[in-house]
């Protein structure tokens, strides 16, 4: 199965646009092997209506905590309340506009596992000017993300390879060089797991995905969907691209 998530980000302002957004989704038929997950911001996970199996809900973010005195948290057990299945984790915007550290996302992996939710951890490096510094960005990203989860809970982990310099700019990597990236993310997995743990991994690719090259990502063998920002609120667009698939 692969899986197509779009990240509406804060580019969806009203319950309304949520709702016609997600309605014309809805309209589509979507083929059998692809899950879709919507992820609108937190005050429109209630007007997204009925999901289904193709049709799931997500979170962009969510605390590490339980509950408690933490003013404007959301937790896991709050997203699961209203029917949120997954939930991103350590976006790139967060770790650089919110100081979201490689800490903090590990918690909330933690968090999110221990919540029932499946975390779609996001790790990429920021520039590709210098070779070396793709692997070690990405393979510190990774292994910190997953310390300390069990080797049982692994297979419910999504990482999604966003290369910062691609989120946004309209310049999206390759799929090959993509396919390295998800290759070198399971290596890194399996060497603190084993092979066969870091093969049920699910690794997506996120980063200028449109209707003109989500199709080459997703069909690639070794790379299980696409993450979309901006295309997924166009619905003519995020249409095209769940027909093209
Ligand atoms: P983009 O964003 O598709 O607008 O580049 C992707 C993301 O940040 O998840």
């Amino acid at each position: 199965m692969k899986l197509i998530i779009a990240n509406w980000k804060a580019y969806v302002t009203s319950a309304k646009e949520a709702r016609t957004l997600a309605d014309a989704v809805k309209k589509v038929k979507i083929k059998k092997d692809l899950k879709v997950v919507l992820c609108p911001p937190f005050v429109f996970l209630g007007a997204m209506g009925k999901k289904s199996a193709a049709l799931s809900l997500g979170a962009q973010d969510m605390f590490w905590k339980e509950g408690g005195p933490y003013t404007g948290e959301v937790t896991a057990e709050m997203l699961f309340g209203v029917g949120v299945a997954y939930v991103l984790i350590g976006h790139s915007e967060r770790r650089h506009h919110l100081g979201e550290t490689d800490e903090m996302v590990n918690a909330k992996a933690k968090a999110a596992l221990a919540g029932r939710l499946k975390p779609v951890v996001c790790v990429g490096e920021k520039t590709r000017d210098d070779e070396k510094s793709i692997p070690r960005a990405v393979a510190e990203q990774t292994r910190k993300a997953f310390e300390g989860i069990q080797k049982n809970r692994v297979e419910d982990v999504i990482v999604a390879y966003e290369p910062v310099w691609a989120i946004g700019t309209g310049i999206a990597d390759t799929p090959n060089d993509a396919l390295s990236a998800a290759i070198y993310i399971r290596k890194v997995i399996a060497e603190m797991y084993d092979q066969k743990t870091a093969m049920k991994v699910k690794v997506l690719y996120g980063g200028s995905v449109d209707v003109r090259n989500a199709a080459a990502f997703v069909n690639q063998n070794g790379i299980d969907g696409v993450l979309v920002g901006r295309a997924s609120t166009d619905k003519r667009e995020f249409a095209g691209i769940l027909e093209g698939i």
